[in-house]
């Protein structure tokens, strides 16, 4: 099941990767509303108890939503998704 909105008008679908499954996402969506709309919540786990952690704050402020893109630490929140990226979990600061 999508959690996308239907009807918000026409975009262009991008496609990237989530550590190695193939994920469709809206061209202007962050990596995190990509995520999010097909069920992938946890983007890392805590360094200090190991707990899965993901969108808090949702404008870039609190970190919790790190992912690791093409190698780089990114806040998912705030990075838009492009094609052919390879996003992985895990990402730290
Ligand atoms: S959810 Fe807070 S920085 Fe991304």
């Amino acid at each position: 099941m999508s959690g996308r909105i239907a009807g918000l008008g026409e975009r262009e679908l991008v496609e990237f990767t989530f550590d190695g499954e193939q994920v469709s996402a809206w061209a202007g969506d962050s990596i995190a509303m990509a995520l999010w709309a097909v069920g992938q919540q946890a983007l890392r786990n805590s360094s200090s108890v190991g707990e899965p952690r993901g969108v808090l704050c949702n404008m870039g402020i609190c970190y919790e939503c790190l992912v690791v893109v093409d190698g780089a630490t990114v806040r998912s929140c705030t990075t838009m998704v492009r094609s052919g990226m390879k996003v992985q979990r895990g990402g730290k600061l």
